[in-house]
C-alpha cells in the first residue's frame, strides 16, 4: 500500500474512534454577547390592536386607543407603543414592490397618486408622545391569510400582489416602515413559514404561491430551526442598519416554535414563547408556563414574550377581576411586554386600575431586568420571587387552581434571614404586614397575592447569581438536540378542540439553564449535598455574568446527582474579562463538590465554563454551580 493511502486510512480510523464527535466545547469570549440592541432596555409597554379588533381594525379605533392612553394617564405610566397588527395592508405594488396601505380603513394614509403613506399617522402618534408599531410576516403571506379568511381586510389582488410578507423584500420593507413611514416597532409573524404548503387546500383554494413549510407546529423534528433563526437574523440585521439611532423594537412572533426560546434572545427585543393567548384561564396558564421558567434567557434588551394581555375579555373581563389581576401580576413579574389589547375608548375604571397599577408597572420596568424566579413550584400553586435593582424582593403567590389554596411563604423562598422580621406590602391593596420565618396565606381560586418585601438578606455582602438572571447571558446552554419542554400546561387547543390526538409538549427548551434547579427541574445536589441557591446547567456550557462592582466569585461545583450520564468528568473554569482566574480538576459523578473562588475585582464580564469530553450523541452531563454568588 502506498504511504499516502496508508495515511489516509489511518486518519480515517482515528476519526472513527477519536473525539471528532465530542460535543462542541465552548470557550470564554471575553466580551459580552448578550443582545442589547434596540430600545427595549425594559419590557415594551403599550397597546396592540389584535386581541381587541383582530383584522377589523381601523384608524378611528387605533387613534381612539392612542387618545385614551394619553387621557387616562396610561401613556405617562409607560404605555407608549401603539401597535397596528394584521389587517392594515392592501397589497404589494408589483411595479416596484412597495407595500400599499388599505386606505378604506386608514384614510389618512391616502395620497393623490395612490402610493399611500403612514407618515401622517406616525407623526400624529409621535406628537402625542407615543410611538408607533407595525406588523408583518417573515414569509410571503401573513396569518390572517390563513386564519381570518372571512375578513374584509385581507390583502387583495393577484397571488403576487397578496404576498405582503417580508420574504424577498426585507430591506425594502424595513426601509419603508422605519425611514419613510417612521415606525418604531416591528412585530414579525411566521405563518408564512408554517401554513402555506404548496399542495395544501389553503394554497389551492385561495390561489396563493406556496412555500414549503419551515415550521411544523406539530413537530420540532420537521421544523428547520436553523433556517427560521437565519431568516429572523436577517430581519434583525436590516433593522439595525435602518435604525442607526437604535430607537426600535424587534418583536419576534413565531409562537415558541423553532427553538426560539433559546435563540430569540440573541436576535430580537422579545420573542413569543407560545401560541396565541385566548381569553381563557387555561390558555393564560399555557402561555405563562412557556415563559416563567426561562428567566436566565431574558434581560435588558431581550425579553420572553408570553403574548399580548387579554385583560378585559372572557375569563379576564370586568366580572373576573381576580383573574384579570392575576394575569397582570404574572406578566409584570415575568418582565413580559405589557401590551393592552382592549377597546380603550370604553374601558371601565376597574380595568384601567389594573393596567394602571404603578407599583406593578415599576416591578415590570425595573432597570435590572431580573425576571422572577420560581421559588416554589407545583401544578397547584407557585411562588415567584423577583429581585429589584435596589436589592429588595417582590414575591407573588399564585393559585393556579379553581379551589382555595393554602400557601406557606418562607423566609428561605426569599433568600432572607429566617430570624429577622420581614415586611410585606401588598401591591394591590397596599396593606402592610410583618412575619418572621414563615407565614401562611389562604388564596382564593385563581388569586395571586403580590408583595414588595423588606428583610435581612441571607447573603449580606453579595448576590446569588440566581437572584440576578438579568445580568446573566446564557451564551451556550450545552443543549445538544432541542428537546420539548414538558412543563407547559397542556390546554385544549382553542382551534383544534379535541379533534386532535391530544395536546402534547410543543416548545423546545427543555434542558436549558435554570436558576435554583437543574435543567430538568430537580433540586440542585452534588454528592448528597443540596443547594438552595445556584445555577443548574448542562456540561459544555458557557454562562456570562455582568459584574457591577463585586470583588469575588464563589461557588461549590460538581456533577449533579441527578445526571444520567455518570461517566464523564467535568472541568469548571472561571474567566474574568477573558482571563482564566480559577479552575477545578475534572470532577465526576459522586465526587465531592469543590469550592471555587476567584478574584474578579475590577472585571466586568465573568464567564463560567463547564466542559467535558462527552460525545455529541451522548446524554449531556448535568452540572451544578452550587451557591454561585458575587461578593464584595
Ligand atoms: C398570529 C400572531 C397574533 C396576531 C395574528 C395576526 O396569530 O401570533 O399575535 O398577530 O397572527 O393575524
Amino acid at each position: 500500500m502506498r504511504l499516502k493511502t496508508q495515511l489516509l486510512i489511518a486518519s480515517f480510523m482515528v476519526a472513527l474512534v477519536s473525539p471528532l464527535s465530542v460535543f462542541a466545547q465552548p470557550v470564554a469570549k471575553g466580551v459580552w454577547l448578550g443582545n442589547e440592541v434596540g430600545a427595549a432596555k425594559t419590557p415594551p409597554m403599550g397597546w396592540n390592536s389584535w386581541n381587541a379588533f383582530r383584522t377589523e381594525v381601523d384608524e378611528a379605533k387605533v387613534m381612539g386607543a392612542a387618545q385614551a392612553l394619553v387621557d387616562e394617564g396610561l401613556a405617562k405610566k409607560g404605555y407608549t407603543y401603539v401597535n397596528l397588527d394584521d389587517g392594515w395592508w392592501q397589497k404589494r405594488r408589483l411595479t416596484d414592490g412597495r407595500m400599499i396601505i388599505r386606505t378604506r380603513i386608514f384614510p389618512s394614509a391616502a395620497t393623490p397618486d395612490g402610493t399611500t403613506s403612514f407618515r401622517g399617522f406616525t407623526d400624529r402618534l409621535h406628537s402625542m408622545g407615543l410611538k408607533a408599531g407595525l406588523y408583518t410576516d417573515v414569509g410571503h403571506n401573513a396569518c390572517s391569510q390563513a386564519f381570518d379568511l372571512h375578513s374584509p381586510n385581507l390583502p387583495e389582488g393577484t397571488a403576487e400582489e397578496r404576498q405582503v410578507g417580508l420574504d424577498g423584500h426585507v430591506s425594502q420593507d424595513i426601509n419603508l416602515y422605519f425611514k419613510e413611514w417612521g415606525f418604531d416597532y416591528l412585530k414579525v409573524d411566521a405563518c408564512g413559514l408554517a401554513d402555506f404548503a404548496p399542495d395544501s387546500k389553503l394554497v389551492k383554494d385561495n390561489g396563493y404561491i406556496g412555500l414549503t413549510p419551515e415550521i411544523d407546529r406539530a413537530s420540532l423534528n420537521r421544523t428547520d430551526s436553523d433556517r427560521v433563526e437565519k431568516r429572523y437574523a436577517a430581519v434583525a440585521a436590516a433593522l439595525k442598519e435602518t435604525n442607526p439611532d437604535n430607537d426600535y423594537v424587534f418583536s419576534i412572533c413565531n409562537w415558541g416554535m423553532a427553538n426560539v426560546r433559546e435563540w430569540g434572545k440573541d436576535v430580537g427585543s422579545s420573542w413569543r414563547t407560545s401560541s396565541d393567548i385566548t381569553p381563557n384561564w387555561s390558555s393564560m396558564l399555557h402561555n405563562y408556563d412557556s415563559a416563567v421558567k426561562r428567566a436566565l434567557y431574558a434581560g435588558p434588551g431581550h425579553w420572553n414574550d408570553p403574548d399580548i394581555l387579554f385583560i378585559g375579555a372572557g375569563d379576564f373581563d370586568a366580572d373576573h377581576l381576580t383573574e384579570a389581576r392575576t394575569h397582570f401580576t404574572l406578566w409584570a413579574m415575568m418582565n413580559a411586554p405589557l401590551l393592552i389589547s382592549y377597546d380603550l375608548r370604553k374601558a371601565p375604571q376597574s380595568l384601567l386600575d389594573i393596567w394602571g397599577n404603578t407599583d406593578l408597572i415599576a416591578v415590570n420596568q425595573d432597570p435590572a431586568g431580573n425576571q422572577a424566579v420560581v421559588a416554589y413550584d407545583s401544578d397547584d400553586a407557585q411562588i415567584l420571587v423577583k429581585t429589584m435593582a435596589d436589592g429588595h424582593k417582590v414575591v407573588a403567590l399564585f393559585n393556579r387552581t379553581a379551589s382555595p389554596a393554602k400557601v406557606n411563604l418562607l423566609a428561605s423562598h426569599l433568600k432572607l434571614k429566617g430570624d429577622a422580621p420581614i415586611q410585606l406590602t401588598d401591591l394591590w391593596s397596599k396593606a402592610g404586614s410583618t412575619f418572621t420565618g414563615e407565614t401562611e396565606f389562604e388564596l382564593a381560586p385563581h388569586e395571586t397575592r403580590v408583595f414588595s418585601v423588606q428583610g435581612a438578606r441571607e447573603l449580606t455582602d453579595g448576590v446569588y447569581l440566581s437572584e440576578i438572571p438579568g445580568a446573566i447571558n446564557v451564551a451556550d446552554d450545552g443543549v445538544r438536540e432541542p428537546q420539548l419542554d414538558p412543563t407547559v400546561h397542556r390546554m385544549i387547543d382553542p382551534w383544534a378542540g379535541t379533534r386532535s390526538g391530544g395536546s402534547w409538549p410543543q416548545y423546545a427548551g427543555w434542558g436549558g439553564a435554570q436558576a435554583d434547579m437543574t435543567p430538568y427541574a430537580q433540586a440542585l445536589q452534588i454528592a448528597d449535598h443540596t443547594y438552595d441557591s445556584g445555577i443548574g446547567v448542562l456540561g459544555n456550557s458557557l454562562l456570562q455574568v455582568k459584574n457591577e462592582g463585586y470583588a469575588i466569585f464563589r461557588a461549590t461545583v460538581g456533577v449533579d446527582d441527578s445526571t444520567s450520564n455518570r461517566d464523564r468528568a467535568v472541568t469548571f473554569a472561571v474567566y474574568a474579562d477573558g482571563k482564566l482566574v480559577a479552575k477545578t480538576p475534572p470532577l465526576k459523578f459522586g465526587d465531592a463538590a469543590q469550592d471555587i473562588s476567584a478574584d474578579i475585582a475590577g472585571h466586568k464580564i465573568i464567564e463560567l465554563l463547564a466542559t467535558d469530553d462527552s460525545a455529541a450523541k451522548e446524554q449531556p452531563v448535568v452540572v451544578t454551580w452550587g451557591g454561585a454568588r458575587l461578593q464584595k
